[in-house]
């Protein structure tokens, strides 16, 4: 059996953070042990760091706003992920545009609130919502340099309903991340 460690990044309530915890952490699929070896926040005092650590791991805070610019930030997480021989890093509502320092050193993957290519960055839910397009959903990709540009994994759609309003529009979107997400890591670990 081979053992593969993640890092979860998060900002925030963490919900998808717990639930790849809960699906992967130290489980076995296809001779593959999953180790939920690291979680990383760049924000102290959110509900993502409680969520961590009643799986009894500490989250390691790294406030972005003590660094003087993005590359010495990113550089701070790389050197961390480095020294736990990381086999992939799982961004799960970490709310940061990564540089090339970060980019060019982890694989990493991220979820999604849309159907990408279409509604790029950070208001994906309320873009995908106010649009004409019949269908809402959730994307896995690998991370790169271009801002939720990287290949695609897994992405799963609904059908966007006239009567939906936007809280059930967004239930629907996390439904389906919480059963894409532990998917595609999976997916990728085990290749
Ligand atoms: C998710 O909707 C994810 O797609 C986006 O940020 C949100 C994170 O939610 N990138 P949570 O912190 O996992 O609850």
């Amino acid at each position: 059996m081979v053992v593969k460690k993640i890092a979860i990044l998060f900002s925030g309530n963490g919900t998808n953070l717990q639930n790849l915890i809960e699906k992967l952490h130290n489980k076995v699929f296809d001779d593959t042990k999953i180790e939920v070896a690291l979680t990383i926040s760049n924000k102290k005092d959110v509900y993502g760091i409680k969520r961590s650590q009643k799986f009894g791991i500490e989250p390691i805070v790294i406030e972005n706003k003590a660094f003087n610019s993005r590359e010495e930030f990113d550089k701070e997480l790389v050197g961390v992920i480095k020294k736990q021989n990381i086999d992939l890093v799982v961004l799960a509502g970490f709310m940061r545009i990564l540089s090339s320092v970060f980019t060019q050193n982890v694989k990493a993957i991220n979820i999604h609130p849309s159907l990408l290519p279409l509604f790029k960055g950070a208001n994906a839910i309320e873009e995908s919502f106010n649009s004409d397009e019949k269908f809402g959903g959730a994307t896995v990709h690998y991370v790169s340099e271009e801002l939720d540009g990287g290949e695609i994994i897994i992405q799963k759609s609904f059908e966007k309903t006239l009567d939906m309003n936007i809280d059930e529009f967004e239930k629907h979107i996390h439904k389906i991340e919480y059963d894409i997400f532990p998917k595609a890591v999976i997916a990728v670990l085990t290749k």
